[in-house]
Order: C-alpha cells, then sequence, then structure tokens
C-alpha cells in the first residue's frame, strides 16, 4: 500500500528518492510522485503508473538535496496523476506526500477551508491546505503543523515540506507506519527500513501522533502539544541480498524456493541449546492461562490461522476461533472469560488487525503477534511477539509467510502441549526437518507444475478448489493465490458442501483441483471428485503417498499427515505462478492489490 520517502543532505536527493520508491513498489501501488527542493522553489513530479514512467518526467537538470516521494494507492479519488502525491497548498509553500485515510476530511473542510479551491480529490490536500491556512493566520511552520496534524483523525504517515525552509521536512505519524533513518550529514524518511537500506540501517521508530523535526544534522521527536522525546535508534538488521531477486524473474518464484530454508531456520530459532523446542515462558503461561484463544487476522494469514486451529486444539487442547479482522471489530462474538489473542500477520502493519489488538488491549486482554517483521506496529503493541524468520517478502502474493506462520503455530501447539503434560506421539523436529525435504521436492518439480497449469489453467475463466479437513483450508489458500495473480476466478470449497448449490457452476472442463492428504477423508473427498466429474468437470487430485490411486495427477511425498498443509500447497503456489505466467500478468504486483494493507 502508500510508501513514503524523504532525504536530507549534501547529495542530490531524486536518485535516492526514485530508488527508495522502487524498493516500496511491492507494496502494490497505482501512481508515484517526488517532490524535491532546490534554490528555485520546490519541483513537484508524478505520474500515473510505474515507477518507470515516473523516472521518465523527472528533469534531470534539477539538484536538489531535500526532496519526500510517494507511491500511491488510491483510497481517496481515482488513480490519476491530479490524484497522486506530493500535493501542494494554493499558494505552492507547502507541499505534503500521505499515507492513509483522513476519516474527517469532509468536516475539516466545511470547518476551515470555504472557499479554497481543491485541485484533487484527495483527503490529503485537506492536511496541506490546512497548514497552509493555520500559518496564514500567523502561527510558525511548527506550530501550525502540530496544530493542523491534531484536528486529524484517522490514518495518517505524511512528509511535509516547506518552500521558504529548504532545510527541514516535517513528519507526523498515526497508526500509519513511518520511520526516520539517521546518516552522518543526512537523515532520510520512510515508510519502510528497506526502502533507505541504500543510506542506512540506523532508525528510530516513530509512535503515534508524535511529529519530528528532521534537519540534515537532527531529529527532534515531539508529541503534539510540543513535549521533546528522547529515543535511540536501532539497527535494522536487513541483508541487502535478502531484498534483490537475484538470478530469479520474480520475487515471488524465489520466495517459494527459500520455503525449505526458512523451514530450517524457523527449527533453530526455537530450538534451546539442548536442542529442544522453546517458546519463551511468558508466551507459554499466556496460553497456558486461556481458557479459550482467538486467531485474528486477514487473507493468506486468516488461512493460516484457520490451520493453526487444529494444531493448537489437536495439540495442546485449547479451544480456538479464527476470525477475520475486519470483521470481528464490529461483530464481536461474545468472548470466554480469560481470552488470548493471537494476531497472525507477514507485514505485522495490516490495519484492520491493528484496529482489533487496539480494541482488545482497551478491554485488558492479553495479545500474542506472528509476524515476520520484528519492531513492526502488531509486534511492538501487543504483550508477546513470536517471528516468523522468513526473510523478507516483497512479491505480493505471499507464499514463504504462510509456511512460516503454519511452522511457528506448530511450534506453539506442540510447546504449549508439553508444557501443559500432554504427550505428543511424535517429535516435531524431525517431523519439520521431513516437511523442509519434502518442499525441496516440491521446489525441483517445476517443470510439472507448469505442465499442470498450462493442462488446467491456459484458457479457464475459473477453477475450483476442493478438499475436507485441513486440504479445505489449504484449498482456500490455493484459490487465493491463483485469483490475485492470474486473476482467474478460484473458490476454495469444503469438499461437502459444493453440492449445496455451488454444483451448479460445474461445466464441462470445469478445473477442480482436489487435495487428498488426510487418511481418514479421502474415500469422502474422492467421492465427491467422482460428483463432478459426472457434472463434466476436469479434476486435478493431489494426493499424498500413501493414499494415492491411479486418477491422481499429482502424489506429493509423504510427511506427519498434521502438517500436510506445510506441502500440499507448495503446488499450489507454483501451479498459481505458472497459471500468472502463462497469462502474461504482473506476478510480483498483480492488479488493484497491495502487499501491506494499512488502511482499514
Ligand atoms: C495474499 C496476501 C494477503 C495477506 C493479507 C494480510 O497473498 O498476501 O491476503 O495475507 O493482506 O497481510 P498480513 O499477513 O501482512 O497481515
Amino acid at each position: 500500500m502508500c510508501g513514503i520517502v524523504g532525504y536530507i543532505g549534501n547529495k542530490d536527493s531524486k536518485e535516492i528518492l526514485l530508488r527508495g520508491l522502487e524498493k516500496l513498489e511491492y507494496r502494490g501501488y497505482d501512481s508515484a510522485g517526488i517532490a524535491v527542493a532546490d534554490e528555485q522553489g520546490i519541483h513537484v513530479f508524478k505520474e500515473k503508473g510505474r515507477i518507470a514512467e515516473l523516472r521518465g518526467i523527472v528533469d534531470e537538470s534539477v539538484i536538489a538535496p531535500i526532496g519526500i516521494g510517494h507511491t500511491r494507492w488510491a483510497t481517496h479519488g481515482a488513480p490519476s496523476q491530479v490524484n497522486a502525491h506530493p500535493h501542494q497548498s494554493t499558494k505552492g509553500r507547502f507541499t505534503i506526500v500521505h499515507n492513509g485515510v483522513i476519516e474527517n476530511y469532509a468536516i475539516l473542510k466545511r470547518d476551515y477551508l470555504q472557499g479554497v479551491e481543491f485541485k484533487s480529490d484527495t483527503d490529503t490536500e485537506v492536511i496541506v491546505q490546512l497548514i497552509e491556512k493555520i500559518v496564514n493566520e500567523g502561527l510558525a511552520v511548527e506550530a501550525a503543523f502540530r496544530k493542523a496534524i491534531s484536528l486529524l483523525h484517522g490514518s495518517y504517515a505524511i512528509a511535509l515540506l516547506d518552500e521558504q525552509d529548504k532545510n527541514t521536512i516535517y513528519v507526523a505519524k498515526n497508526k500509519s507506519p513511518l520511520l526516520v533513518g539517521l546518516g552522518t550529514d543526512f537523515n532520510v524518511v520512510a515508510s519502510d527500513a528497506m526502502a533507505m537500506l541504500q543510506v542506512t540501517d540506523q532508525y528510530v521508530e516513530l509512535m503515534d501522533k508524535e511529529v519530528v523535526i528532521v534537519t540534515k544534522e537532527d531529529v527532534t521527536i515531539k508529541k503534539l502539544d510540543g513535549q521533546v522525546v528522547e529515543r535511540a535508534p536501532y539497527t535494522a538488521e536487513l541483508d541487502a541480498s535478502d531484498i534483490e531477486k537475484g538470478t530469479y524473474p520474480h520475487y515471488m518464484l524465489k520466495e517459494i524456493d527459500e520455503q525449505p530454508l526458512v523451514m530450517r531456520k524457523i527449527i533453530q530459532a526455537y530450538q534451546n541449546e539442548q536442542n529442544e523446542l522453546a517458546i519463551h515462558k511468558d508466551v507459554l503461561e499466556a496460553m497456558n492461562e486461556a481458557d479459550r484463544i482467538y486467531i485474528i487476522a486477514c487473507g493468506t494469514s486468516y488461512h493460516a490461522g484457520l490451520v493453526g486451529k487444529q494444531f493448537i486444539e489437536k495439540w495442546a487442547k485449547i479451544p480456538v476461533e479464527v476470525h477475520v479482522a475486519s470483521e470481528f471489530s464490529y461483530n464481536m462474538p461474545l468472548l470466554s472469560k480469560k481470552p488470548l489473542f493471537i494476531f497472525i500477520s507477514q507485514s505485522g502493519e495490516t490495519a484492520d488487525s491493528r484496529a482489533v489488538l487496539v480494541q482488545v488491549k482497551e478491554l485488558g486482554y492479553k495479545a500474542l503477534t506472528i509476524t515476520n517483521v520484528p519492531g513492526s506496529t502488531l509486534s511492538r503493541e501487543a504483550d508477546y511477539t513470536l517471528l516468523l524468520h522468513a526473510g523478507p517478502e516483497i512479491a505480493v502474493a505471499s507464499t514463504k509467510a504462510y509456511t512460516a506462520q503454519l511452522a511457528v503455530l506448530a511450534i506453539l501447539a506442540a510447546v504449549t502441549a508439553e508444557a501443559k503434560g500432554i504427550g505428543l506421539e511424535f517429535d516435531l523436529v524431525p517431523e519439520l526437518a521431513i516437511v523442509a525435504n519434502a518442499m525441496e521436492i516440491l521446489c525441483d518439480d517445476k517443470e510439472e507444475m507448469e505442465n499442470i497449469a498450462r493442462e488446467f489453467l491456459a484458457t479457464t475463466r475459473n477453477c475450483f478448489f476442493i478438499g475436507r479437513s485441513l486440504d479445505f483450508y489449504v484449498g482456500l489458500e490455493g484459490a487465493l493465490k491463483l485469483k490475485e495473480i492470474s486473476y482467474i476466478q478460484a473458490e476454495g470449497f469444503a469438499g461437502g458442501e459444493l453440492k449445496h448449490g455451488t454444483m451448479a457452476l460445474i461445466e464441462n472442463n470445469t478445473p477442480v483441483i482436489a487435495l487428498a492428504t488426510q487418511g481418514h477423508v479421502n474415500l469422502s473427498i474422492r467421492g465427491n471428485v467422482k460428483e463432478v466429474v459426472a457434472r463434466g468437470a476436469s479434476p486435478c487430485i493431489i494426493s499424498m503417498k500413501g493414499l494415492e490411486t491411479e486418477e491422481d495427477r499429482y502424489v506429493l511425498p509423504e510427511v506427519h499427515e498434521t502438517l500436510a498443509p506445510l506441502v500440499s500447497v507448495i503446488p499450489l503456489q507454483l501451479i498459481s505462478y505458472y497459471a500468472a505466467l502463462h497469462r502474461d500478468c504482473d506476478v510480483d504486483k498483480p492488479r488493484n492489490l497491495a502487499k501491506s494493507v494499512t488502511v482499514e
């Protein structure tokens, strides 16, 4: 979703900003822009489409040591050159970039900005006009900035330039992520450390409702009342090579291939000195005390939660409910007496999940976040964090984070069971090692995955995924992967549910991808496949060794049955990837989607 960068120092800022924006491309955007200031004034370049198009219109002759940049994912107003950021105030004195949603923008317009002519349809323009208005009324810029910010309701990450002071970037944040990066004789602003890793690995976290005055020598954090806040920087432990594609044509393929390695990293990260799986005692205590666990997540992370529920209920014997975050806030179920909330989020920044976290913290409940990003908002604001150790996930379609989420949930469930004295009839460490090996075999079988994609998905307009028990949840994830990157209408169903309505959509040659990895439902899912075949469907059965029959299209290497989702999802990821390639889709940056969904 929208991304922000800013630079102030001695070098020309244009290339630093553009490169920073390129690193934020993965978050998803539909237009981009930069504003840079030199002796002559502020120059704004913005364009609908990709950064490559923006590069084409930037005036190379402008050399400017201060600037801000933005990638926009439209919320208020269509994706267009006019609605792209940066936006300027009427007199052109102030220039702003903004992420988030200003919920009271219409009220602010009515109450403070009558008669002001707006150029765009964005909520953002209200902020910059408001600042100019307050400055025109006589307040100094910093005070005006703080006053304007205090009038905003909603989410925002903001960077602002003042044409009359080319030594300062004004920054503010509420709910949307934003960091300030520190350098020698320069400082930067970024939505995500990855964007500015090219120039620094030293960052300062910002808290909600803080403003920051950034010059090339200093970074001053203040509360909205002007009180100065001291905060030490941290080192962003990101390896620049982790965020490069290397020889891969797409990040998604690289990330699919990284899954065996991620499994092994997770096993290591969660082992103690005796090579036993271990989880921090505070987390175990919280798990032990809980009479019910509420898993909150969105999209792929929600699908991981559905599988995680099975791990926790089966092994640790704690009842679990799994909820879509965007529904939970408005439709909260009756909670148990001692609930524990688990937030699953690759990015740790998803606004829908964060809204629930804020709500449950207000109610006084404990929360654990399972995330890939240390220091992310959901991690900071929860009581406990378990990290995924998957390395940066850049492709919009989540792959390695999903299997990492499953592995961490499995470890959490198994260690909790152990702590409760519940003996499991298997040892999770060798079982996860077997999973890693099976993943490797599947990643090496790409040619076959490409064949399946060509055979079943090259021209179809829709596709169904069916499964029972754990396979149903993996089918949901398979369908999400396929639809988001190939734009094929795809739906996941419980095998037995299809005949209650959706079967009406089965026509001659409709592809139905069926998963058969669970012994206790093997015969039933095969019965469901027969039902769709009788109506003309083309079945593609993916089974697990030991359960296979002659009709199966692909047989997965055998792993512990409850861990099958970690393995059966790999062919679904690869099939989606190749289907998208065949259809000439932008695999890493599917249309209309964003990696980090920072608006509710
Ligand atoms: C799909 C996908 C999304 C995310 C969802 C939640 O491939 O990536 O469905 O899973 O937007 O994001 P996180 O996990 O960052 O909270």
